[in-house]
């Protein structure tokens, strides 16, 4: 609803050169958004820019980074820590996008069934999981956009809710406190495939979620929390997802790299 502020997210991925990052600062810094105190603006580069994006992009825009180590930093080649964000001036960090659950192995649980990938396996119990992730950076300060989905063969088996509602237990049974929790609903049928969820099905899964969050976290943090919609949003597409009542935001992949994310931070006006 109009209550929580809304929240775009701009998920570059493994993309872009720094003649990019120049040319889509140029594009961000001329954007005209809504008044900040009714959109937050949340860029997630890849991690080499952030530095270079925090000294070039305009103030009133934050930064997330796209992944980040389990716990305090040290000897974990590869990694990057909240400590390092913070200290970067990067307040954000989205965690548990599919790409890295499905790709690089990140589960809800170190021993639970929730092993699809392979992979896991053969990294043990030793697999970073997205809520030791989550709770670790929001210890240190941080926001989190925390992200959930369910791919095609679970919501052609109507899994959707329970796949969902896992994902967001996992972090539940791990953090005291929500605040600094935003959710990134992505079906990952609709991520970088064109295909993007119809108003109603999202309407449908953020209702679903904020619902599970009021069962079983409690309601004024139902009421709270806010649901990104992520998966092929575009200019065209994002005021009739965006009117729904219980999405809050998107969070955007491939037109975040393009002039039309202007017009996705305006989706509301
Ligand atoms: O995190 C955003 C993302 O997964 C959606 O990607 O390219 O479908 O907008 P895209």
């Amino acid at each position: 609803t109009m209550s929580r502020k809304l929240i775009v997210g701009g998920n570059w991925k493994c993309n872009g050169t720094q003649d990019d990052v120049k040319r889509i600062v140029e594009f961000l810094n001329k954007a005209e958004v809504p008044c900040t105190n009714h959109i937050e603006v949340v860029i997630a580069p890849p991690a080499p820019f952030l530095p270079i994006l925090r000294s070039t992009l305009r103030s009133d825009f934050n930064l997330a980074a796209q992944n980040c180590w389990t716990g305090k930093g040290g000897a974990f080649t590869g990694e990057i820590s909240a400590e390092m964000l913070m200290n970067l001036n990067v307040p954000w960090v989205i965690l548990g996008h599919s790409e890295r659950r499905t790709l690089l192995g990140e589960s809800d649980e170190v021993n639970g069934r929730v092993f699809p990938q392979q992979v896991l396996l053969s990294m043990h119990l030793w697999c970073p999981m997205v809520a030791e992730k989550v709770a670790y950076a929001l210890s240190q300060g941080m926001k989190v956009i925390l992200c959930c989905g369910e791919t095609l063969e679970q919501r052609e088996k109507n899994e959707t809710t329970m796949v969902v509602a896992r994902q967001i237990k996992a972090v539940a049974d791990k953090i005291q406190s929500w605040n600094n929790v935003v959710i990134a609903y992505e079906p990952i049928w609709a991520i970088g495939t064109g295909k993007v969820a119809t108003p109603q099905q999202a309407q449908e899964v953020h209702a679903n979620i904020r619902a599970w969050l009021s069962q079983n976290v409690g309601e004024a943090v139902a009421q709270a929390v806010r649901i990104q919609y992520g998966g092929s949003v575009t200019a065209a597409n994002c005021k009739e997802i965006g009117s729904q009542p219980d999405v809050d935001g998107f969070l955007v992949g491939g037109a975040s790299l393009k002039p039309e994310f202007a017009d996705i931070l305006n989706a509301r006006i």
